[in-house]
């Protein structure tokens, strides 16, 4: 197995799918995503665009369905919800599928949609993930952060290097004979930097700093929790994860 990281989807090679993608947006879409399939939702369905969400959960039953927009952090008018894993609580999300556009993290999904196995982590549910690494040896796994609008973010590097560095641990095999790039090196560094104060680093995010203005403490500190939930979301078919 060869672990790339990529910063954001823009920095991911052109023209080349890797045999698993793990996408990783952790404020807050990959975070909502986990914490959807494991309430018990039947799926989670991801567009960049809100009309083309709207106009295919149109073709679902009401109330079988939940619609999640956001932009910039706030919930887009109109939809059920925004992109607050807190608000996905097992009594309503129960065998409901959602649908949901967010700034950058279905973007991010959108990119690597066509490899082999996509995957999508965060801290949340980090050990499912490396876990499923382990068992299932990848010849080439891609972990690619969804970053802000095309720029690097230190949440999504993070725990990338938390993947990174849980397969290192756990394979007993040297980092650079896992790292495909340098950057696996350097986001196993961030990691073992802020492992024990994610909250903090968070506080440090660009992101982080604008989900704070819009009063998202809590989403925060739930979102800086690793290995709570043991769920893996993985793509079924373009655009739908199920666990
Ligand atoms: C994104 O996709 O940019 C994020 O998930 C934004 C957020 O809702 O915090």
């Amino acid at each position: 197995m060869k672990l790339f990281v990529y910063h954001t989807p823009e920095l991911t090679p052109k023209d080349q799918v890797p045999d698993c993608a793990i996408a990783v947006d952790v404020l807050r879409a990959t975070s909502t995503i986990a914490t959807v399939l494991s309430a018990g939702g039947e799926a989670v369905q991801v567009f960049s665009d809100l009309d083309e969400l709207i106009a295919v959960s149109e073709t679902w039953p009401p109330q079988k369905r939940l619609r999640a927009g956001e932009r910039g952090g706030g919930k887009v008018v109109g939809f059920d919800l925004g992109n607050s894993p807190l608000d996905c609580t097992p009594e309503l999300v129960e065998g409901r599928r959602l649908f949901i556009s967010t700034t950058n993290g279905t973007r991010a999904l959108k990119r690597v949609q066509d490899s082999a196995t996509v995957l999508t982590a965060a801290f949340i549910n980090r050990a499912t993930v490396v876990q499923y690494l382990l068992e299932k040896q990848p010849e080439i796994v891609w972990i690619v952060g969804s970053g802000w609008e095309g720029s690097y973010s230190l949440e999504d590097t993070a725990c990338a290097g938390a993947i990174a560095h849980s397969v290192v641990e756990k394979s007993q095999l040297p980092p650079e004979e896992l790292a495909g790039n340098d950057e696996v090196i350097s986001a196993i560094a961030l990691y073992s930097q802020w492992q024990n104060n994610l909250l903090g680093l968070f506080h440090h995010a660009s992101h982080g700093k604008r989900l704070l203005r819009l009063e998202c403490h809590e989403d925060l500190k739930y979102c800086s929790q690793t290995d709570v939930l043991t769920v893996l979301p993985i793509q079924k078919e373009p655009g739908v994860f199920k666990s």
